[in-house]
């Protein structure tokens, strides 16, 4: 009898251990990164991708958010507002996604934001610097919606300090595509502060995407004759405006924002320029420098601002994921807006209109690298 209860008791133990074995692991947590993988500012893309995925490596590797693995679901939304709507609608209805690191762009960040908003998914832009990615028409912040990088009133502003004090410029000519957000923004901003602290812009024209040919503005430029060439677009468009305007021997000092950060720019073309950024790989913090080690390791080159922001961005929301408790969206979205979070571009706290408060970098263009000249904080 004895030895029978034993049999059946050892048969209950191995069919409870073998219904335990079987019992699924916990369902991924799955978050998209919406990036222009392709198109004309594909490093964008590439950067941003590989920056996010770094992250998410890093947490499965202690066992993922929430004690769940996760998985990224990656789509080339090409900086531009339709694919990046229709990227976004997808991993919302096909992936059943409640969580977007992105868009890159600002223009593909904003229609991203109001699917985002509409559906109840956190969308943290890594790189988005325009106003309006965060805030609504009356200037209310999108609940659900947050950023990871300063915004252009300030970029805009520390550009046109740096050109009136360091470079002591007291004319500029602004060059812009009007059709670009973050492009028109930039400028704008620029333009205000320059003219605020006593300078004058003495060229203000626009172009439109695609444009190859700007001998006509250009022309307008070497007239003028300004201190300052301001040029707030993508690498892209920069390298070409950037070599047609030393073809036709102008002389102003090159500026221009984030959008220059890029390998591919064009360092001969831009050389003796300056670019405001929101990170540099030279800062010699060890938590900056740690970073760099890690992505250099794992993908052979130095990250970029795009990669450490897309890097930064992810461990802001699985931060906030974990620290909520659950995988619920808005209540990830309170967490953020009371938390602090410490990640390589410093300790991050979100404002009332979901924006990080952040020191820029100057960084210098030489014809063969492009380094730090100074950090300005707000
Ligand atoms: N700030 C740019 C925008 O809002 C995107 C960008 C960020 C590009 C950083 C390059 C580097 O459109």
């Amino acid at each position: 009898m004895a030895k029978r209860s034993f049999a059946i008791l050892a048969v209950v133990v191995i069919l409870a251990t073998m219904v335990a074995a079987c019992k699924p692991a916990p369902k991924a947590l799955k978050v998209a990164i919406l990036a222009p993988l392709s198109g004309d500012v594909a490093t964008f893309g590439a950067s941003t991708r590989d920056g996010a995925l770094l992250a998410i490596e890093e947490w499965n590797a202690k066992g993922g958010v929430l004690g769940r693995k996760i998985e990224a679901v990656v789509e080339d939304s090409q900086c531009e507002a339709e694919p990046a709507a229709s990227a976004a609608n997808k991993v919302i209805s096909q992936d059943q996604v409640k969580f977007i690191i992105g868009e890159v762009c600002s223009k593909a960040s904003i229609p991203v934001s109001e699917i985002a908003t509409a559906n109840k998914v956190l969308q943290i832009s890594p790189t988005s610097t325009n106003p309006k990615v965060t805030v609504d028409e009356a200037g209310n912040a999108k609940p659900t919606v947050f950023r990871a990088c300063f915004i252009d009133p300030f970029q805009g502003t520390v550009a046109a300090t740096f050109a009136l004090k360091e470079l002591n410029a007291k004319t500029a000519a602004v060059l812009l595509d009007q059709g670009n957000d973050y492009v028109r923004g930039l400028a704008e901003f620029f333009r205000d502060a320059f003219e605020k602290g006593g300078g004058k812009v003495v060229v203000w024209e626009t172009y439109t995407a695609g444009d190859t040919d700007f001998t006509a503005i250009l022309t307008k430029v070497k007239d003028a004759n300004p201190d300052v060439l301001y040029l707030p677009d993508y690498y892209s468009t920069v390298n070409v405006i950037a070599a047609q305007a030393n073809q036709m021997g102008i002389k102003a000092v090159k500026m221009g924002g984030d959008g220059w950060d890029s390998p591919q720019l064009d360092k001969a073309a831009t050389a003796g320029g300056y670019f405001t950024n929101h990170y540099s790989s030279e800062d010699t913090r060890p938590v900056v420098q740690e970073f760099v080690k890690k992505y250099q390791a794992k993908y052979g080159s130095v990250p970029d601002a795009l990669a450490a922001l897309a890097y930064d961005a992810a461990n802001i929301l699985f931060m906030a994921i974990q620290q909520a408790g659950a995988d619920d969206p808005v209540k990830v979205a309170q967490t953020m807006e009371k938390g602090t979070f410490s990640v390589v571009s410093g300790d991050i706290t979100f404002d009332a209109q979901h924006n990080p408060k952040k020191c820029a970098v100057i960084l210098e263009v030489s014809p063969d690298k492009v380094s730090y000249k100074s950090t300005v904080c707000p």
